[in-house]
């Protein structure tokens, strides 16, 4: 097994664990919450394995305290977690619900009467169903409504937040959600794909303004994106092309307007024939323009790709097992390959270098925005035995990534935590409860939490580096 090499992290580096709202809280009708988009869709009929839904989920709701205990026992500095919207604002605009706030400030004590630094996200994917039902992503207010419910939570928690996110990766809300219809809201419509990426991104930047007016000086923003590591399969110059429009899609379409304030002139020209881009009114690219104080980067595996060979309409089979549009608006001339090596239950490909590649690349790309990597994890098939999860495959990649990360460090990239995709098993969106990414085995039937032996592993990693 790799040996992680804690000289290699700065003082005040966050270790943490990381959740969302749905994936684990259940309760779905208390406290005055109103259903969002993972409601509805998880309720439809074959749009989740086995029909599960996060009704339930982990009971987060009612259990917390536990485990928030749980992550005292780990020893972690930092725990992200977000705030479901419909919690806050149960038809997403509106007077606000109070019963909602006041769950999310007796989290955040709980978090600080631990010494554990609350890292919030402000939309994990739970979109109130009344704001779809008016458009959604793809209709311009609901950027607005964002914004207006990211200050109401602003000015409530204010200060106890260690860092603020606004958004968790955006282009699955857009691409997912609206494209290839594997996520709620399940649309399958690519120009509206590409209307709701601009409005998360102006979302980001109307809630970023917001936020900043209403939160104390020197207050931390953040944005979590799943940035793909892309790797063309040759040198040729129509596989660097290949490359390159994923790269347009995949990571280009957020960090252009977020950095540079301006969309990437080849994105803009390729997708003409889907869109006109009439929704970018005047001035959006300078709303947009709202970089933040450390970059969020989500990372599970690399991305391969090479020309489309022969003929093909870009379909891709999902793990369902029916055929679906790819996600990535204008490749569908791309071809999308399983990179070599083992993979976790997800399919997902084990590669730490991808890691340790993708964080340089930021680097190289916006050189003086600190990083803060809001997830990595892995799903295998844990199960309890003698009450214990022997999962040491977990802890080899946890291993593997993490040395990549001291890597990267090393040569100069400024890294400021790491926060494990997830501190529980929880529901995984379109995979329902059939994959399991938790420190802590959760048990559904009887909501028995069971530390799995990485969680003891990471204990034992963050005290090492303490005593370094
Ligand atoms: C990310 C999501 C997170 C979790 C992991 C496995 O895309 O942000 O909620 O499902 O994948």
């Amino acid at each position: 097994m790799t040996e992680v090499d804690v000289a290699a992290f700065p003082d005040g580096f966050l270790w943490g664990a990381a959740t969302a709202a749905y994936q684990i809280e259940g309760a779905v009708t208390e406290g005055g919450r109103g259903p969002s988009i993972w409601d509805t869709f998880s309720h439809t009929p074959g749009r989740v394995l086995a029909g599960d839904t996060g009704d339930v989920a982990d009971d987060h709701y009612h259990r917390w305290p536990e485990d928030l205990d749980l992550l005292q026992e780990l020893g972690v500095d930092a725990y992200r977690f977000s705030i479901a919207w419909p919690r806050i604002q149960p038809s997403g605009s509106g007077p606000v619900n109070h019963a909602g706030l006041d769950h999310y400030q007796r989290l955040v004590e709980g978090l600080l009467e631990r010494d554990i630094t609350p890292v919030v996200t402000l939309y994990h994917w739970d979109l109130p169903q009344a704001l779809e039902d008016a458009g959604g992503w793809p209709h311009r207010d609901t950027a607005e409504r964002f914004a207006e419910y990211a200050s109401i939570v602003g000015e409530v928690l204010g200060d106890r937040i260690g860092v603020w996110g606004t958004l968790n990766e955006p282009w699955c809300s857009a691409f997912l959600g609206y494209a290839s219809g594997v996520h709620a809201p399940g649309r399958t419509d690519r120009a509206a794909a590409l209307a709701a990426a601009h409005h998360l991104n102006l979302g980001h930047g109307l809630a970023s303004q917001a936020l900043r007016s209403v939160l104390p000086a020197g207050a931390q923003l953040t944005i979590a994106l799943n940035l793909h590591q892309i790797r063309p399969a040759s040198d040729a110059e129509e596989d660097l092309a290949a490359a390159h429009q994923v790269d347009d899609v995949g990571n280009g379409i957020f960090l252009g307007p977020l950095f540079d304030g301006a969309y990437p002139p080849t994105l803009l020209e390729r997708l003409r024939p889907v869109t006109d881009w009439a929704f970018v009114r005047d001035g959006d690219e300078a709303r947009c323009h709202a970089p933040v104080d450390v970059l969020g980067v989500n990372y599970y595996t690399p991305t391969l790709v090479r020309r489309r060979r022969g003929s093909g309409d870009g379909r891709v089979s999902h793990a369902h097992g029916e055929s679906r549009a790819t996600p990535f608006v204008g490749c569908e001339d791309v071809e999308f390959l399983q990179p070599p090596g083992d993979t976790t239950t997800m399919g997902w490909a084990i590669d730490a270098t991808g890691l340790e590649d993708l964080l340089l690349a930021v680097h190289h790309r916006v050189p003086d925005v600190p990083v803060l990597i809001t997830e990595n994890g892995a799903a295998f098939d844990d199960v309890v035995e003698d009450g214990r999860v022997r999962d040491t495959v977990r802890i080899d990649y946890l291993a593997d990534h993490l040395a990549a990360v001291g890597r990267a460090i090393e040569r100069g990239v400024d890294v400021r935590g790491y926060l494990l995709w997830s501190l529980l098993d929880n529901f995984e969106w379109s995979f329902g409860y059939a994959r399991r990414f938790g420190l802590v085995h959760v048990d559904y039937d009887t909501q028995t939490r069971t530390p799995k032996d990485s969680a003891w592993w990471y204990r034992d990693l963050i005290a090492r580096y303490r005593q370094r």
